[in-house]
């Protein structure tokens, strides 16, 4: 373990001062799933499992149409559906920071705060497979095709681009989290979790925040125009992995493509991404990382 007193000795670097405080509140802060959630606690028969206003199909003549116990399970696959996305979005999140390690310095801020985020991230991996397993549901695997195709983009996701993936699949996860906060009307364990990840989530958003911010001023022609071709790939996609058709199937809905289809051209489920999309937008075009077509793209799908 490294001591303060060895580091007092040079002058950190800023983006060293800002990890150096995420690391204390990091220490302050930090949960451990497997003790501070009650796994034992009962579910709630009556209640639903996501807020209506995020689940994909709200609003829509199929919503209007079900009974209260169909909404009920619906709202448990889309939260079994949003679960695994973000495992597996967490699991190549570990495996690009971990590269990332290699070509810095293991003596610095910067690096003992990638380690620790890579430790919440294995936290919560574990928190979301132990939630998905509590709430009676079973996870949705990406097929052996989806599964290359996710760890093959570790070769297009370097540098600067690491920082966009890890701000685009977690802003608009926490928008969708931070909507199950205190909701009364929620499955308690599902609000605890949701809580644990928001917390360490915001230290995660800010040092990827940082990270880009920084590094924007001085890219390259070639990387801004690399990086706003990813940008404008990356929101749409993520978007799109939101929804699968086996969720609607696992709800008992026959027509589960129909029922895709339905939710992609929901206006109620594009407003609810797009308020989780609109901060990090703001954050991306302010640093110049959003280009023209990018910003066609984001407003097609309604999230600018
Ligand atoms: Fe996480
Ligand atoms: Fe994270």
């Amino acid at each position: 373990m490294g001591d303060d007193a060895s580091v007092a000795t040079a002058a950190p670097l800023p983006r060293d001062a800002f990890a150096h405080r995420l690391l204390l509140g990091s220490a302050k802060k930090s949960y451990d799933p497997v003790v501070d959630i009650d796994w034992n606690a009962p579910l709630d028969p009556d209640k639903l499992f996501l807020p209506p206003e995020v689940i994909s199909l709200y609003g829509t003549p199929l919503w209007e149409a079900m009974s209260p116990e169909q909404r009920r399970e619906l709202s448990r696959q889309e939260l079994a559906s949003v679960l695994s996305v973000g495992i597996w979005f967490e699991n190549l999140l570990n495996r690009l920071l971990l590269r990332e390690l290699m070509n810095g310095d293991p003596t610095s801020r910067h690096s003992h705060y990638t380690l620790t985020e890579m430790g919440d991230e294995c936290r919560h991996m574990m928190m979301f497979g132990k939630l998905i397993d509590r709430i009676e549901a079973r996870p949705y695997w990406p097929n052996r095709y989806e599964r290359l195709v996710i760890s093959s983009l570790q070769l297009f996701l370097r540098g600067s681009m690491v920082w966009v993936g890890a701000l685009v699949g977690e802003e608009i996860f926490d928008a969708i989290q931070r909507r199950t906060l205190d909701d009364a009307e929620l499955q308690p364990i599902v609000a605890r979790a949701m809580r644990i990840h928001v917390t360490e989530e915001a230290r995660h958003i800010g040092f990827a925040r940082d990270a880009l911010a920084r590094r924007a001023p001085d890219m390259s022609a070639a990387e801004r125009a690399y990086t706003r071709m990813c940008v404008a790939i990356a929101a749409p996609l993520f978007v799109h992995l939101m929804t699968n058709w086996h969720m609607y199937v696992r709800a008992g809905i026959e027509d589960g493509r129909g029922a895709r289809r339905m939710a992609r051209s929901n206006p109620a489920a594009r407003r609810a991404l797009g308020i989780g999309a609109a901060n990090l937008g703001a954050f991306l075009d302010k640093q110049g990382l959003i280009g023209p077509i990018g910003k066609r793209i984001w407003q097609r799908r309604g999230l600018l």
